[in-house]
């Protein structure tokens, strides 16, 4: 194996470029070349690419998003798209290669895989919906993002005696959501997972308000309701005072957690040596603290990842 090439597609995540940068760093010291395609799947079809050198991953490590830059490519969805990628991969000489990316992205990989390119992918996505890893990267940064928010939010909440509804993104997955609920200490988690009832929501908070408790932290799963809707519900039911916020893309910024970076290195170096050894149609991820490799016809196969049983019993426990 001589050149290898690397990517990040869909929704971009904090750790991307600590990634990039394993892959190439990894890549180069076993004399690979590396190709970096710009604008994920988008960029392959469109051919956009550069030479990746040691230089061109310096500096990069602490900075959120993908200097790779990203996008979401329609075309590599059918046939022609996904030839025309594989075709553009092996005029350029590419025996090889990572994906960085969600469900999306990884079944590109997967797609490419079966066209006789060998491929790897490595789970990113703040939504943490993948199944056979514990963990994405990106959603450790983005738990934090969440929690600062939460945070400065309680503490105008307790000063004005409000309510606030908080909308997290996470797609259909409500991990993010139910762990941020945990680690911020709020009263109310909604996900899609979990039924859940306003009214039930409205009575307990009454009964908050009326032991001296005179603030709450509402967080609301993207999938589950739209925070608006449960805002104006409150309002209307029982007259709190309530206020909103929606996290949005905020949550997919800024620079990745320590986790994340590490994270990132693992994931990029493990695929670089799963390449080397000739593996192909598989993604990385994290299992009980190791770094594991699952064949992506199996991680689809499952479906979507259920939520963390663990994250989920400890939020029945201490978030309502
Ligand atoms: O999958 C990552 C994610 O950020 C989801 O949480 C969200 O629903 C979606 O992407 C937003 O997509 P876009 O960046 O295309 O608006």
């Amino acid at each position: 194996m001589r050149r290898i090439a690397v990517l990040t597609s869909g929704g971009d995540s904090s750790g991307m470029n600590a990634c990039v940068r394993a892959v190439v760093r990894k890549a180069l010291s076993e004399n690979l070349e590396v190709v970096g395609i710009q604008k994920g799947y988008q960029g392959l079809i469109d051919r956009q690419y550069q030479i990746m050198s040691s230089r061109s991953v310096s500096g990069i490590l602490q900075r959120g998003g993908t200097v790779l830059h990203s996008a979401r490519c329609k075309a590599m969805m059918d046939e022609a798209g996904q030839k025309l990628a594989a075709e553009n991969l092996q005029g350029l000489g590419v025996e090889g290669l990572i994906v960085i990316g969600g469900e999306g992205s990884l079944k590109g990989a997967q797609s490419l895989h079966r066209k006789g390119i060998p491929a790897i992918g490595i789970p990113a996505s703040i939504d943490n919906d993948i199944p056979f890893t514990d963990m994405s990267l990106g959603v450790d940064t983005a738990l934090n993002n969440i929690i600062y928010a939460v945070d400065c939010l309680k503490d105008t909440a307790s000063s004005h005696s409000r309510a606030f509804v908080v909308e997290c993104m996470g797609r259909n997955c409500g991990y993010l959501t139910t762990a941020a609920a945990v680690a911020c200490g709020a009263e109310f988690a909604i996900i899609p997972e979990a039924p859940f009832s306003v009214d039930e929501i409205c009575e307990c908070l009454k009964s908050r308000y009326r032991e001296g408790r005179d603030n709450a932290l509402i967080l609301v799963a993207e999938g589950a309701a739209r925070a608006q809707n449960i805002a104006d519900q409150i309002k209307d039911k029982i007259g709190f005072e309530t206020r909103l916020m929606v996290l949005g893309h905020y949550q997919r910024g800024g620079s990745p957690s320590v986790f994340d970076r590490l994270l990132g290195a693992r994931f990029g170096v493990k695929a670089v040596e799963g390449l080397l050894q000739g593996q192909s149609g598989s993604m990385v991820g994290l299992a009980c603290g190791g770094v594991c490799c699952t064949p992506l016809e199996q991680v689809f196969q499952s479906g979507s990842r259920p939520i963390d049983e663990v994250i989920l019993k400890l939020a029945k426990t201490l978030v309502i």
